[in-house]
């Protein structure tokens, strides 16, 4: 499978995901947008979140997310004070949801629909913080690639928050019964893939749908870190977690494994 055909599924399939999550979130978000105080950061993860946030400081600073999905997030983010925000993000539904969300803000945020491999370079050297969040390394084939994007948008010394779910966790993005456990059903840590969701990805309704096609892509810790270095992030944290990010009735359960982890790095390019 060419990587053209792998990102044009997966745009489809986040197009009807999209369906999907709005379904089940109704005008939550949109009501919510009408508070100057309302945020997504909410979930008993994000305690450890905001903690470093805090440390970082957003103040002022021009902020963007890879990928975005519906803004949701970046606009939570921008009320700790940054200047400016954009976020991108391949899905077409996603995108105009959030350009709803901003308006309905009034915040200073936009949002550009685009495959992260492709981001014009008009943005590089832009961006003072990136943040990326939990599903979202495992639509890209090819780390090095992504990692070199985030790298070029970066201002030298500008920093990038990767709070994700733990490649550990990924190995049980399957039907997979805790109570039950047949080991046989994980996904390989040491296999890339790629792989399917084939009944959906509604992690917010939790409704199953025969999926359109799409692929994801397991990465294991060492080669997320590997990726990083080599496009000229310096680490500066690192943390693991088994806070659980994904609402993943199984993994709920799962607490002597690693969940979620935070990496910050600084680009020294
Ligand atoms: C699980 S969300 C991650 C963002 C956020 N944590 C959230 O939960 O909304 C995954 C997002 O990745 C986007 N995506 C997948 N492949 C992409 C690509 N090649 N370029 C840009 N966005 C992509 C999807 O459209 C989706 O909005």
């Amino acid at each position: 499978m060419d990587s053209k055909n792998i990102f044009d599924s997966n745009r489809s399939a986040w197009n009807e995901a999209l369906n999907y999550h709005q379904k089940a979130r109704s005008n939550s978000l949109q009501e919510g947008f009408q508070d100057s105080a309302f945020t997504t950061f909410d979930r008993d993860c994000d305690a450890v979140l905001l903690e470093k946030l805090a440390e970082i400081d957003l103040t002022d600073k021009v902020i963007g997310q890879l990928p975005c999905n519906n803004g949701r997030e970046l606009l939570s983010l921008m009320k700790l004070g940054a200047k400016k925000a954009v976020g991108f993000d391949i899905s077409d539904n996603a995108i105009l949801e959030a350009r709803q969300l901003a308006e309905i803000a009034e915040m200073d945020a936009t949002f550009e629909r685009i495959n992260i491999l492709d981001i014009d370079d008009k943005y590089n050297n832009y961006f003072d913080f990136i943040y990326i969040s939990e599903g979202s390394l495992q639509w890209f084939p090819d780390l090095n690639a992504y990692f070199a994007v985030v790298s070029r948008l970066l201002k030298k010394g500008g920093q990038l928050l990767i709070f994700e779910m733990h490649p550990i966790a990924y190995l049980f993005e399957v039907d997979f019964d805790a109570q039950k456990p047949d080991f046989d059903l994980l996904i390989p840590y040491f296999e890339k893939g790629p792989y399917q969701y084939k009944d959906g990805l509604d992690y917010i309704g939790g409704v199953e749908y025969e999926s359109k096609e799409g692929y994801w892509f397991m990465h294991k810790l060492s080669d997320i870190l590997k990726a990083l270095i080599k496009n000229g992030m310096i680490l500066e944290d690192i943390e693991e977690y088994n806070l659980e990010m994904a609402n993943n009735e199984s993994t709920k359960v799962l607490d002597k494994f690693p969940l979620s982890y935070m990496v910050v790095a600084k680009s020294d390019r």
